[in-house]
C-alpha cells in the first residue's frame, strides 16, 4: 500500500509493502536474511555456494593473498550443475527452454534432451579440437542453440565468448583477435520481422579479417539446405555424436567459465572473464533471492544471452536452479505489439525480467494489450539495465503486474556477473524510483571524490566496498584504481562502478548514471570512444560525440550523435545516411544513432575535451545550468536550436 503524506502524494518518500501472499511463499523471508547477515563477510556467501554441487569441496569462502578467490579449491562443473544434476534428481521430463521463434514456432527442451544435446556437441568440440581453456566464440541470434553451445563449452571447460548476433562483422573480428579465439559457432542467419536476416555473410567477412585461423560451426535456422561457406553443420555434428557421453570436466572455482565484452572506463570494449564458482554461485543465490525463483517457475529473462543479463539470468542462473527459462527470438511488437503478453500468458510466465526502456515502449503501446490477456501467472516483476522512473514502475505493476506482484529494481554490470543491488522482493519494501540497498554480502558506499562516504542526499560515486563472489577475475587480481578501477582507501577495499548515486535518508540508493563517457541502453552498455570514432572515419565529418538522450513524446532512450562536418561540407541527409551507414557496417545496428545533429562545433573544455554532459542535457531537453567552464558556451545555444526533430 502506497504512504501519502499530509501535504499529499510525496513520490519520494513513497513506501509499497511486499504484498502478503508473496511474502509468505517468498524463498528468501526476513529470518533468512538476518541469518545472512549475522553469518558475516565473507562466510555469509557460503550459503550460495551450498545451493552448487561440487566434485571437491572448498578450502575456504574466500581468501586474498594478492589476488582475491572465492571458494579457493574447490572445484566443480557449471553444465552439471545446471544440467546433469536435475536428470540425475528425477526432474529430466520437466521443461529446461521454452522458445518462440517467428509466429506461433515453439520449441521445448527437456532437461533429459538438454543434457543429450550438450553432451553431443560437447563431444563434437572435442573431436573439433576444442581442448580445456580453448576461447570458442558463440555468433548466434537466440535459438536454443546458444545456450546449448555455452553448456557445451562449459562441460569441457573452454570458456565461451558470446558476441550479440546484432554486431557486425568488424565488431566480431575484434572480439575473435581479442580473445584469441580459433573456434566460431554462428547460424546462416536469423528473423527479425519476419524477415530472414544472413549472419553467416558477416561471420564468414570476420574469419577472413582476424590473422589467425578460425573453424566455424553453423546451425541452420533459414532453410533445410546446407549452408554456404566455411564450416561444419551442427546438426550433422549432433547427429554424428547423438548418445555421447562427455564426462564433465572437473574446474577450479577461480577457471573460467566464460568471457564477454563490455565499455568499460574509456568507453571502448574490454573484455572481462568471469569465474566459474564465484559467478555461479552467485547467479544461483540472486536468481533464488531476487527473483524468487525456483524449480517449479517458468522464467523470462527478455534480454538476449548475447548481453551478460542474458547469461546471468536466462541461463545460468535459472538453469543452476533447476527452473523453465523462456527464450524469444524476435522483437516485442512482431507481428503485434502484444507479443509479449502472448508469450507470458502461453508459457505461464512466474517472473519476467525485462529493461525499462521496453516498458516505456509497453506503455506507448497501450495497456489495453496486457490487459487483454491473462497475465495471472506472473508472481513477480524486474528490472535492469538503467533507472526505472515512477511513472514506469507503477504502470508496470499495476498493468503488468495487475497490482499483485512486487517489482524488482536490480542493479549491476557486466563485471559484477550478478545483481549486487535490489531489494528482496518477500521482506523489504519497495520504494518506486530506487533500487533499494544492496543485498545482504554486499556493501556499498556513495563516496567523494576524495574518497570520503558522503551523508544522504549528496550525490557522489557508487562504490562497493567489499568484494562479491560474482566478481570479474580482473577485479580479484591485485589492487589498482587504474584500468581495473579497484583500489584500497584507509585499508578499505574499493570498487568504482562508474556510476553516480545518492542515498535517500531512509539508506535506498538512486542511481543517477555513469559517470564515465559509456552509453547505457536498454540494459545493455556500449561504446561512445567505439561509435564516435566510427562517425570521424566518415568522409567529411571532423568530430563526432554521442550520448543517451530521450524523447518525451516517444518515451524511449536513444542514441543521439552530434556531429560536427568538416569546413565546406553540408550537413545534410546525405552525410547523415553515410553516418548511420557506417555505424550499421562497422558496430552493428544495435548501436545506429537514432538522432543525429549537426553542428558548427561541439561544446568543450578549456582543454579541448568535449563535454557531453551538455550534449546529454540538450538530447533530453534539461536544463543546461552553468556553462562558463566552457571555451565556446554559444555553441550549446546553437546546437538547442539545431535538433534534428
Ligand atoms: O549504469 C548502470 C546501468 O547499466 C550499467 C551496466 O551495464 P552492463 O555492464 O552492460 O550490464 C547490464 C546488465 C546489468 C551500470 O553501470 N544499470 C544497470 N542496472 C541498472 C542500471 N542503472 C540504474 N538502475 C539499474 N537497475
Amino acid at each position: 500500500m502506497a504512504d501519502s503524506s499530509e501535504d499529499g502524494p510525496r513520490r519520494e518518500r513513497e513506501w509499497v509493502d511486499p504484498p502478503e501472499r508473496f511474502a509468505e511463499a517468498a524463498n528468501v523471508t526476513a529470518a533468512d536474511r538476518e541469518a545472512f547477515e549475522r553469518a558475516g563477510w565473507p562466510g555469509c556467501w557460503e550459503r550460495a555456494a551450498e545451493m552448487l554441487a561440487w566434485d571437491d569441496p572448498y578450502d575456504a569462502v574466500y581468501d586474498d593473498a594478492g589476488t582475491v578467490r572465492w571458494f579457493p579449491g574447490g572445484r566443480l562443473n557449471a553444465a552439471y550443475n545446471c544440467v546433469d544434476r536435475h536428470v540425475e534428481a528425477g526432474r529430466g521430463e520437466e521443461v529446461a527452454i521454452r522458445w518462440e521463434g517467428k509466429l506461433d514456432e515453439t520449441r521445448t527442451h527437456t532437461y533429459r534432451e538438454l543434457a543429450e544435446e550438450v553432451n553431443a556437441f560437447a563431444a563434437a568440440l572435442r573431436e573439433l579440437g576444442v581442448g580445456e581453456g580453448d576461447v570458442v566464440t558463440l555468433y548466434l541470434p537466440m535459438l536454443p542453440e546458444l545456450p546449448i553451445a555455452m553448456l557445451a563449452c562449459a562441460r569441457i571447460g573452454a570458456p565461451h565468448s558470446v558476441v550479440f548476433a546484432g554486431f557486425s562483422a568488424d565488431a566480431l573480428a575484434t572480439r575473435l583477435d581479442g580473445a584469441d579465439s580459433g573456434f566460431l559457432v554462428t547460424a546462416d542467419g536469423y528473423y527479425r520481422r519476419g524477415t530472414a536476416l544472413d549472419l553467416k555473410r558477416r561471420a564468414d567477412n570476420a574469419c577472413a579479417s582476424v590473422d589467425h585461423a578460425v573453424e566455424q560451426v553453423v546451425v541452420n535456422r533459414l532453410g533445410d539446405e546446407r549452408p554456404a561457406g566455411d564450416g561444419r553443420a551442427y546438426a550433422d555434428l549432433v547427429a554424428d555424436h547423438e548418445g555421447a557421453a562427455v564426462e564433465p570436466a572437473s574446474r577450479d572455482a577461480t577457471d573460467l567459465l566464460f568471457l564477454i565484452y563490455t565499455s568499460g572506463t574509456t568507453g571502448e570494449p574490454t573484455l572481462v572473464r568471469h569465474t566459474t564458482g564465484g559467478y555461479l554461485a552467485h547467479v544461483a543465490w540472486t536468481s533464488h533471492a531476487v527473483l524468487d525463483l525456483g524449480p517449479d517457475d517458468t522464467h523470462w529473462c527478455s534480454a538476449d544471452v548475447g548481453w551478460i543479463t542474458g547469461h546471468s539470468y536466462a541461463v545460468y542462473g535459472p538453469l543452476a536452479l533447476g527452473a523453465t527459462t523462456v527464450l524469444y527470438e524476435g522483437t516485442p511488437d512482431h507481428p503485434e505489439t502484444d507479443r509479449i503478453w502472448r508469450i507470458i500468458e502461453r508459457n505461464d510466465v512466474d517472473v519476467f525480467y525485462t529493461a525499462p526502456a521496453s516498458i516505456r515502449a509497453f506503455m506507448k503501446w497501450g495497456e489495453e494489450h496486457p490487459e487483454r490477456h491473462d497475465l495471472s501467472s506472473l508472481r513477480l516483476l524486474g528490472s535492469v539495465g538503467e533507472p526505472i522512473d515512477e511513472t514506469a514502475w507503477h504502470w508496470y505493476r499495476d498493468h503488468v503486474g495487475d497490482g499483485e506482484c512486487p517489482v524488482v529494481d536490480t542493479w549491476w554490470q557486466t563485471e559484477t556477473g550478478g545483481i549486487v543491488l535490489s531489494t528482496l522482493p518477500g521482506v523489504d519494501r519497495m520504494r518506486p524510483g530506487a533500487v533499494g540497498k544492496s543485498l545482504p554480502g554486499i556493501e556499498a558506499a556513495v563516496v567523494g571524490p576524495g574518497g570520503e562516504r558522503l551523508p544522504a542526499g549528496e550525490s557522489g560515486r557508487l562504490v562497493l566496498t567489499r568484494p562479491w563472489p560474482g566478481m570479474a577475475r580482473s577485479l580479484c587480481e591485485a589492487s589498482d584504481w587504474g584500468a581495473r578501477r579497484t583500489r584500497t582507501v584507509d585499508g578499505e577495499w574499493r570498487y568504482d562502478t562508474g556510476d553516480n548515486a545518492v542515498r535517500d535518508e531512509d539508506g535506498y540508493l538512486h542511481l543517477l548514471g555513469r559517470a564515465d563517457d559509456v552509453l547505457t541502453l536498454s540494459g545493455r552498455r556500449l561504446s561512445t570512444t567505439e561509435i564516435e570514432s566510427t562517425i570521424v572515419g566518415v568522409e567529411g565529418v571532423a568530430e563526432a560525440a554521442v550520448v543517451v538522450g530521450s524523447d518525451d513524446a516517444r518515451r524511449e532512450s536513444e542514441i543521439h550523435a552530434f556531429v560536427s562536418p568538416e569546413a565546406n561540407v553540408a550537413g545534410d541527409g546525405a552525410l547523415r545516411e553515410r553516418v548511420r551507414a557506417a555505424v550499421a557496417e562497422t558496430i552493428g545496428t544495435v548501436a545506429v544513432p537514432d538522432v543525429v545533429t549537426f553542428a558548427p562545433s561541439l561544446p568543450k573544455t578549456r582543454s579541448g575535451k568535449v563535454v557531453r554532459r551538455y550534449l546529454a542535457a540538450i538530447a533530453n531537453g534539461e536544463d543546461l545550468g552553468d556553462t562558463s567552464a566552457l571555451r565556446n558556451p554559444e555553441v550549446v545555444g546553437e546546437l538547442e536550436s539545431l535538433l534534428d526533430r
